[in-house]
């Protein structure tokens, strides 16, 4: 599988480094060899090789901050912008793994477009294009015997579209509801601690799960675009941010949560969904609420399904290898269908 990529932060190179360290048990378990051909990025540089990069002088060039220092090669181009990579890669798959923008998922969302054209399959870690322009992808890509996959985008490498889509294809399920920002969940459960919100923030930059501008995070907007990818991936419904009621955890203050101790109670940001719209909003649970257990970056929601009852998943909704792991899992499942 010809892999190139628009993006390479901490979840791109979450998913380069499981290619390499994995690469002999994908290769003699699953059958499955794949090669990052281009990667494009905003403040990186790019790099374009037709036999395939180097990974670890890919990730050794991305950790000093620029390609400058990966080795040169004389095939080696370093010239190719994101849509004359696309054209001309001779790829099989595009991962989009650039910031997420979830005012106008731009310019992911075009490039996903083009990629689409140009015979690619479609794997997605930036939340934008498909909060903001599934429909439309969806259709072009079904209309060429594409696949768009897209896991990371809620719950990381955590199976939760996958049940969804697959796994419970038989069941109506009628709402979903869980703790689906990795980020708040953080921050909540480090301020219980004792660690004011300043600072639990920086952590949870420093240890990957923010997302470039982590106003996003905290606003409620990030577990929001969540909700509106569910919402398009369970229930076919076009919702956009305004059908949502979207509150944060910016206003809760350290003597809130202590308030709420006090109480037995704790505080989760906790994001809703149905075919009728959504929402996000902290609430204040009761300690014995299964949701209340589920602390630091970890992530759960709750399916309701009509022959199944509720079906819950925990399980890391952030982090590179945890994120760079849902990337693969789509990769698999190309692999899986199309022999790539
Ligand atoms: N910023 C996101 C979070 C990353 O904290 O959950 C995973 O989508």
């Amino acid at each position: 599988m010809k892999i190139i990529m628009i993006g390479f932060g901490l979840v791109g190179q979450g998913l380069a480094q499981i290619l390499r360290d994995k690469a002999d048990e994908l290769r003699s378990r699953q059958g499955f060899t794949a090669r990052i051909v281009g990667v494009v990025t905003a403040s990186k540089g790019n790099l374009y090789h037709a036999d395939g990069l180097d990974i670890d002088g890919l990730l050794r060039a991305a950790e000093s901050g620029s390609f400058a220092s990966y080795p040169e090669d004389n095939q080696l181009r370093r010239d190719l912008e994101a849509r004359q990579l696309i054209k001309r890669a001779e790829a099989d798959v595009l991962v989009e793994v650039s910031p997420t923008d979830l005012q106008t998922a731009q310019p992911a969302l075009d490039y996903c477009r083009l990629a689409l054209k140009n015979g690619l399959h479609l794997v997605l870690a930036n939340k934008g294009p498909v909060a903001l322009g599934y429909r439309s992808l969806n259709a072009a890509a079904a209309e060429s015997n594409l696949q768009m996959r897209y896991e990371a985008t809620v719950m990381a490498g955590t199976p939760t579209l996958h049940v969804a889509e697959d796994a419970l294809a038989g069941c109506a399920i009628s709402a979903a509801r869980g703790i689906l920002n990795g980020t708040t969940n953080y921050i909540l459960t480090q301020m219980e601690d004792g660690l004011p919100y300043a600072d639990a923030l920086n952590q949870a930059q420093a240890l990957g799960y923010a997302e470039t501008d982590p106003s996003g995070d905290v606003e409620g907007w990030d577990a929001a675009g969540k909700i509106l990818i569910l919402a398009n991936a369970i229930f076919g419904s076009a919702l956009t941010m305004n059908d949502l009621q979207v509150e944060g955890i910016t206003k809760i203050s350290q003597d809130d949560i202590a308030a709420a101790k006090a109480n037995d109670q704790r505080y989760k940001l906790i994001a809703e969904v149905s075919a009728d719209g959504g929402s996000v909003a902290p609430r204040r649970l009761p300690l014995n609420d299964p949701l209340a257990s589920v602390g630091g970056a970890t992530n759960a929601i709750t399916f309701d399904t009509d022959l199944m009852g509720a079906i819950t998943l925990i399980g890391a909704g952030a982090g590179q290898l945890e994120t760079g792991y849902a990337l693969l899992s789509d990769l698999l499942a190309i692999h899986r269908s199309s022999a790539l």
